[in-house]
C-alpha cells in the first residue's frame, strides 16, 4: 500500500496543520464512551491507525494504551508525543499482536479503508484483540448520509507553528457516487524563512452508509450504537460507532 505524502515525506506537517490541542473536545467523547461501556477505570486500550497520536494524547492520562500504524514516520511523531505508549508498525487489516485489550479504538484512520472487505478484515482484527464484552470505537470522517448529495466540498485553513505557516486547501469530491470511495486533493502552501513552496497530495478514502457500518459490526458479533461527534474545523463532526463484543462472538467466549 502506498502511503499518502502526509504520512510519509510530509509527515512533519501533521502537528502543524492538525495540532493535538484541536482534539481535546472530541477526545472527551471517546473517554466518555469508554467509561460508559466499561465503567470508570484505567482500561487497556489499543488504537489502530494512531497517526500522530493527537487524539490519543488526551486519553493516555486515563488509559493504558498500545498503538499501531502503517507509517513509521507517524509512529515516530506519536512516540514523541506519547512516550509511555507501546508503538508498533502494522496494518489494521492484518496485524496480530497476540494479546487482548479492554477496548480497540480506530479514529479517523478508519477512513482509509476503501472496501467492505477492508472493513470486514479490520473488524476481525478488532475482534481478536478484544476480551469478551470488550469495546470497539470507530470514528470515520464521513458517512454516506452526511455527504448530503453534493459531489464536492472545499475547505481552507491556515496554521502556524514556530517559524512555519501552512495554508491547507482541500478539495473533497466524489468522482463516482456508485462506489465506496471519495478523493481529497490537498494543496499545502508552506511559508518558511521568507520562502513559499507548494506541495500536493491526494488521499483516497472510504465512504459507507450508516447501515453498512452497523450491519458489518453486527455480523462481526458487536452490539452497536452510533453517537454524533462535536463539529471540527470544517463545521462537521462525523459520527462514532461503538460496539460491545458479545461473549458468544468472542474468540475467548
Ligand atoms: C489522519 S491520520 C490519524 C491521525 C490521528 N487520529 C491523530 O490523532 O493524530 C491517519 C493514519 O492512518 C494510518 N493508516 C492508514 N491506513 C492504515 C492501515 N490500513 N493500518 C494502519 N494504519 C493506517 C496512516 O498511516 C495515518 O497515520
Amino acid at each position: 500500500m502506498t502511503l499518502n505524502r502526509l504520512y510519509n515525506d510530509l509527515a512533519w506537517l501533521w502537528p502543524v496543520i492538525s495540532p493535538p490541542e484541536e482534539y481535546a473536545d472530541e477526545a472527551v467523547y471517546w473517554r466518555r464512551a469508554l467509561w460508559d461501556k466499561l465503567g470508570v477505570g484505567r482500561h487497556r486500550i489499543l488504537e489502530l491507525g494512531v497517526g500522530g497520536g493527537h487524539n490519543l494524547s488526551h486519553l493516555t492520562r486515563h488509559f493504558q494504551a498500545t498503538a499501531v500504524d502503517l507509517s513509521p514516520q507517524m509512529l515516530r511523531l506519536s512516540t514523541g508525543l506519547n512516550p509511555g505508549v507501546d508503538h508498533l508498525l502494522g496494518d489494521m487489516r492484518s496485524v496480530r499482536l497476540g494479546r487482548t485489550f479492554d477496548a480497540v479504538l480506530i479514529h479517523d484512520a478508519v477512513s482509509y479503508l476503501l472496501t467492505q472487505d477492508d472493513l470486514k478484515a479490520t473488524l476481525e482484527t478488532a475482534k481478536v484483540h478484544l476480551r469478551p464484552e470488550g469495546v470497539l470505537l470507530i470514528g470515520p470522517d464521513w458517512v454516506r448520509e452526511d455527504f448530503d448529495g453534493s459531489t464536492s466540498k472545499e475547505f481552507r485553513w491556515v496554521r502556524k507553528k514556530g517559524s512555519v505557516e501552512v495554508t491547507i486547501e482541500e478539495y473533497l469530491h466524489d468522482p463516482d457516487p456508485d462506489d465506496t470511495q471519495i478523493e481529497s486533493v490537498y494543496t499545502y502552501t508552506i511559508k518558511e524563512a521568507g520562502q513559499d513552496r507548494v506541495e500536493k497530495d491526494v488521499h483516497i478514502t472510504g465512504l459507507f452508509p450508516i447501515a453498512t457500518w452497523t450491519r458489518l459490526m453486527e455480523e462481526a458479533g458487536f452490539e452497536v450504537e452510533m453517537t454524533r461527534l462535536p463539529p471540527n474545523r470544517g463545521g462537521y463532526g462525523g459520527v462514532m460507532f461503538s460496539g460491545v463484543l458479545l461473549p458468544q462472538a468472542s474468540a475467548g467466549g
